[in-house]
């Protein structure tokens, strides 16, 4: 008896080892390991501290066994069964160095975000092969050259997020074959040329601080119905904002402001159509001619800056009488006559601006009339002075 219970320890000791190796070797697909050596190697040792994610990728160890103690502690995840990489996540640890193209090995890789990091050179055209990619977030970076316009390829891209890096040249044309493509931030780039035409699902659009030029077009934003936000401020736009662009359905916010647009033309939503519209900043351009009344009609505007462009003529009535509005900017222009007495009401529950203009009564003990206005002079010269 004594002989065989030892027997039966023995078998079990010896079934489970080869057990535990036979796993083990089935673990993490090849590929999918080469790949995550080559993003390891790609990253400048001398950036890779001790207690960050990366400083754990140790493969001795496969990169999905489980659990996980002391190697391959964080900065990814594996698919459920263990034999594919599914996501990328690095913590913010100054890494520095470039994106390997080996990264398209990742077949399964549903999010890449390596932000705030200090990832330099090109954007790899191989992360066209990823195709379960969701979430692109490579935000934060030194990221330089060109957006790859192979990324037209990502179909099952959601998110994209490149902005705060050194991105150059234009934008990738038929961005809009990304259907499911619901936001894009590309901010705080270099980026120039026109917009092309947008994804139809996209809902948020920021391409602010780059060198995009020329007009908004009607074909950029034809089929976006379900647009919410357009941040495009600090660029180079020019143009006339035609009335198209506002009675986009969906538009809550946007912010056109410190570009270049002269005029703007505003009519009121369809009857029957709701418009969403909440906040538009025009303020910082150089436009002309008088401020649009019709922007009464947006039901609930509460935010709308105009402020510091070349409007003249009286503020209209109507910009009284808007019940949702909570702050209103119309300083810097070349307003005058009267402003509409509501704005000034004791108890008005508007603040924001109408100084620097040529209004001919803006008391000063309302909080709406600072700054003062402008010196008589520069009104007589006319807005025709401001170039
Ligand atoms: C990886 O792990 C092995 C085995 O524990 C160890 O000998 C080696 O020094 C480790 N390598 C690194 C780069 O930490
Ligand atoms: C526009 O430029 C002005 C003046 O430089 C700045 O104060 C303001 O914050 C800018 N606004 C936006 C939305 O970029």
């Amino acid at each position: 008896m004594p002989n065989l219970l030892f027997l039966c320890i023995t078998i079990t000791i010896c079934l489970s080892t080869f057990d535990t190796n036979f796993l083990v070797q089935s673990l993490t697909s090849p590929s999918d390991i080469e790949a995550l050596k080559a993003f390891k190697a790609s990253i400048k040792p001398s950036s890779i501290t001790p207690w960050s994610c990366v400083a754990s990728w140790n493969f001795t160890i496969d990169p999905c066994s489980h659990p996980r103690r002391t190697y391959f502690l964080c900065g990814f995840t594996c698919t459920t069964d263990s034999t594919h990489i599914n996501q990328i996540t690095l913590d913010p640890a100054s890494y520095s160095g470039s994106l390997t193209p080996l990264i398209s090995k990742l077949t399964q890789l549903i999010t890449l975000d390596l932000s705030d990091n200090n990832f330099f050179g090109s954007i790899p055209s191989s992360i066209s092969s990823l195709s379960n990619l969701k979430t692109l977030t490579l935000r934060s970076n030194s990221f330089s050259g060109p957006i790859p316009p192979s990324i037209i390829s990502l179909k099952s891209l959601e998110s994209l997020d490149l902005s705060h890096n050194s991105l150059t040249g234009s934008l990738p044309n038929s961005l809009n074959s990304l259907i499911n493509l619901h936001r894009i931030d590309l901010s705080f780039n270099k980026l120039a040329g026109s917009i092309p035409k947008l994804p139809p699902n996209l809902l948020e659009l920021a391409i602010k601080a780059n060198s995009l030029s020329g007009p908004l077009q009607k074909t950029t934003f034809e089929g976006s119905n379900q647009l919410e936000v357009v941040e495009l401020s600090e660029n180079a736009l020019t143009g006339t904002i035609e009335t198209w662009f506002l009675l986009l359905s969906s538009l809550q916010q946007v912010n056109l402001a410190n570009n270049s647009f002269t005029g703007i033309q505003i009519s009121k939503p369809a009857r029957g159509v709701e418009s969403n519209l909440v906040a538009l900043n025009l303020g910082f351009n150089r436009i002309q001619g008088y401020a649009p009344a019709n922007l009464a009609a947006y039901p609930l505007l509460s935010f709308l800056s105009i402020r510091h462009n070349s409007l003249r003529g009286n503020i209209p009535l109507e910009y009284g009488q808007i019940k949702s509005m909570k702050r209103l900017f119309l300083d810097g222009n070349f307003f005058d006559g009267k402003p509409p007495p509501a704005l000034l009401a004791a108890g008005a529950t508007v603040s924001g601006s109408l100084g620097d203009n040529c209004l001919q009564v803006c008391p000063v003990s309302s909080q709406m009339c600072a700054p003062a206005q402008k010196p008589s002079s520069v009104c007589k010269r006319g807005y025709r002075g401001r170039t």
